[in-house]
């Protein structure tokens, strides 16, 4: 990321078209219109797309309750998400999309599945019932640790049918987390499959359960799907095959008429201790707020085929392959495997195979993809593009002008989204038809979003000025809380200002009172879009006996944003070198997930801490990063120790 000043020097300014304007879904807005909109009441705003974009069962009798810091939305109000999402288009005025495409999911091998609306309406309801039998409730727990098979998608809609919060650990997940994640939630059943497809060949998923299953006495039931057919060991009494459950299921099954607040899901994100946040969202609001800005910034039609590459083990895939685009009735492309198999275009051969109209990506990918050579998405058709979006991370404008140019022809608006696993859904955005872009920055808040950057007191800064971002109004789409840990949700999100939202990123506004995201300012590194807690590794590390201390940071990367480094003192019977080395980061994949594996372990006599013991995690940083340490050094406990790891930097 280039340093903020030669950010907001960035004067490449993109009008909206005005043929774009003039088809678009919210298009009657200026700029100065947007700001307005929602700004003097955002309850009557977001009440009112509740109204006119969800179907409720039960009015609701009050938009809001807000105790600092825990909020209810639509309070009274009943419905149920996998009706919004499924049953309404088959009914009525809508009853033609019966037959349109649900999701278009494609697999690595290249096989494929399109699932139409009533297709899916059978499938779910006959999940839902096969979750009933196998003794699921309203009000429990279900984990799903799958592939991105069309089976997620199902038995996520499923859950929801009968009001069963679902947990999805993502597939890259190693079994230890696994574990951790499925007893935290209390999780009574696992769904999962035997493997799926990666770089070319089939990776079992089924044994990683088994593992963690062990350590978890709360799981009674395990579905199977077979995907890669490698002879999975199934326990007697415990393990069942989805297509065995399914065969004899009743493909009827009336949705729960569930509450606004009742818990929807529980999302793991990783925090500043060694334990990942289970991240609650409910019914009412979250799918208010998806559902409406899914519509508003991605301009979604009928017509479109609309394509979001995140994997549905995170949120992205959540609120933006799953729920924002079925709540609309749209098309939503699904695709199992890398992004280079069988070749560098797999994504741009899929985006002329459906014909992809809207496309929506990260950074990272697209970082990657500059570097592969404009040749593969140039061999292959892309006009049918018409609108782009990224999320995860900071876009470096060089990386957003290659988008808008390569892939976007120039034609396409890009939709810079800002959000986190915690606000549901998007916050910051530009909207299509009516905000102007600039390379770099996400804009402006979306309607409804009270946004805002404070100093260290509180204080909102002038606009030029960086600071920390917050937000000070309930939103719909807002966490309700950490999985049985208020205390920690107040601490983290509310500690600060009074209830007010913290969101733990640096940002900084400019004349116009645009966004720029600078990235995290607390101890959550972000790699490839994937937050990963400095302390989660360390923690990993130091339950390996040969480490008797271990220290993490980022340091930048030009393609994964962030890449982890870690700085170990080996006990004093362990021997620093590469054997150790290999171990030690085999060791983290093994704990956390490959994800979570340092691209560099240095190893040190000790650590450089301040008096009162704390880790200089800026030194480290710099030094890490290759700079020269600016920092104060005097508290340094030992200062050789800071000569020696300068040493280690020179190897
Ligand atoms: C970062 C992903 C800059 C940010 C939806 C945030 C971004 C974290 C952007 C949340 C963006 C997300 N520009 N930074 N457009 N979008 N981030 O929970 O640091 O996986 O706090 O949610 O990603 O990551 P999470």
């Amino acid at each position: 990321m280039p340093d903020i000043e030669s950010l907001l020097k960035e004067k490449r300014v993109f009008k909206p078209d005005p043929e774009f304007k003039r088809q678009a879904n919210w298009n009657k807005k200026t700029v100065d219109e947007y700001r307005k909109l929602g700004a003097r009441s955002p309850e009557r705003f977001w009440a009112k797309m509740a109204k006119k974009n969800l179907s409720w069962f039960t009015p609701w009798k009050k938009v809001l309750d807000w105790k600092p810091p825990f909020a209810k939305w639509f309070v009274g109000g009943k419905l149920n998400v996998s009706y919004n999402c499924v049953d309404r288009h088959l009914e009525g005025k809508n009853a033609w999309r019966r037959n349109k495409a649900a999701i278009v999911w494609e697999g690595e091998p290249g096989d494929s599945r399109v699932i139409t609306y009533a297709e899916l309406h059978r499938e779910v309801c006959k999940f839902a019932n096969v979750l009933k039998e196998l003794g699921v409730k309203k009000g429990d727990r279900v984990c799903l640790y799958m592939p991105m098979v069309p089976e997620l998608a199902i038995a996520m809609l499923a859950c929801t049918r009968i009001g069963a919060a679902h947990s999805i650990v993502f597939g890259g997940f190693s079994s230890d987390a696994l574990r951790d994640r499925i007893n935290d939630a209390e999780a009574k059943l696992v769904v999962t499959a035997d493997g799926g497809y990666r770089k070319g060949a089939g990776f079992p998923l089924k044994p990683a359960v088994d593992e963690a299953l062990a350590g978890c006495p709360g799981v009674e039931k395990v579905v199977v799907v077979e995907r890669i057919r490698d002879g999975a060991s199934m326990v007697e009494g415990r393990d069942h095959y989805w297509h065995e459950l399914m065969a004899d299921a009743s493909p009827k099954c009336k949705p729960a008429k569930l509450d606004s607040e009742h818990p929807l899901f529980i999302l793991y994100t990783s925090g500043t201790t060694g334990k990942p946040k289970g991240i609650l969202h409910t019914t009412g609001g979250y799918l208010t707020h998806v559902t409406t800005t899914f519509k508003a910034i991605f301009d979604i039609k009928d017509e479109d085929v609309y394509w979001c590459t995140a994997d549905i083990g995170w949120i992205t895939g959540h609120s933006y392959v799953i729920y924002g685009p079925l709540a609309n009735g749209a098309t939503t492309v699904m695709y199992e495997g890398v992004p280079t198999h069988p070749g560098p275009d797999r994504w741009w051969a899929l985006i002329e195979k459906w014909g992809v109209n809207i496309f929506y990506t990260a950074p990272t990918a697209i970082r990657t993809f500059i570097r592969l050579g404009d040749e593969h998405p140039k061999s292959h058709d892309l006009s049918s593009l018409r609108l782009l979006g990224t999320v995860g991370e900071p876009i470096n404008p060089e990386a957003w002008m290659w988008y808008h140019r390569v892939i976007g022809k120039k034609k396409c608006p890009i939709v810079d989204t800002w959000w986190q696993t915690e606000t549901g859904g998007i916050m910051i955005t530009p909207i299509p038809a009516g905000v102007p872009t600039t390379p770099g920055s996400a804009t402006l808040p979306f309607p409804g979003i009270d946004a805002a950057i404070y100093d260290d007191d509180g204080n909102e800064v002038r606009h030029g000025d960086g600071g920390l971002l917050v937000v000070r109004k309930p939103w719909p789409g807002m966490l309700r809380g950490i999985w049985g840990d208020p205390q920690r949700y107040k601490e983290t999100y509310w500690g600060s200002y009074d209830e007010t939202y913290l969101a733990g990123d640096g940002a900084h506004r400019d004349k116009k009172g645009y966004f720029w995201i600078m990235g995290r300012v607390d101890d959550v590194m972000n790699i490839s879009g994937h937050r990963i807690g400095t302390m989660e590794v360390e923690s990993a590390l130091v339950s390996h006996g040969d480490v008797a201390e271990a220290a993490v940071v980022g340091r930048p990367d030009e393609i994964t944003g962030t890449a982890i480094v870690a700085f170990v003192t080996p006990t004093g019977t362990a021997e620093a070198g590469e054997e150790l080395d290999k171990t030690l980061k085999a060791h983290v994949a093994k704990q956390i997930g490959a994800i979570a594996r340092p691209a560099e372990i240095r190893f040190t006599d000790a650590l450089p801490k301040t008096r009162s013991g704390k880790i200089m995690r800026r030194l480290l940083r710099d030094i890490a990063s290759g700079k020269e340490s600016t920092g104060d050094t005097t508290t340094l406990e030992d200062l050789s120790v800071l000569a020696k790891l300068r040493e280690s930097e020179e190897d």
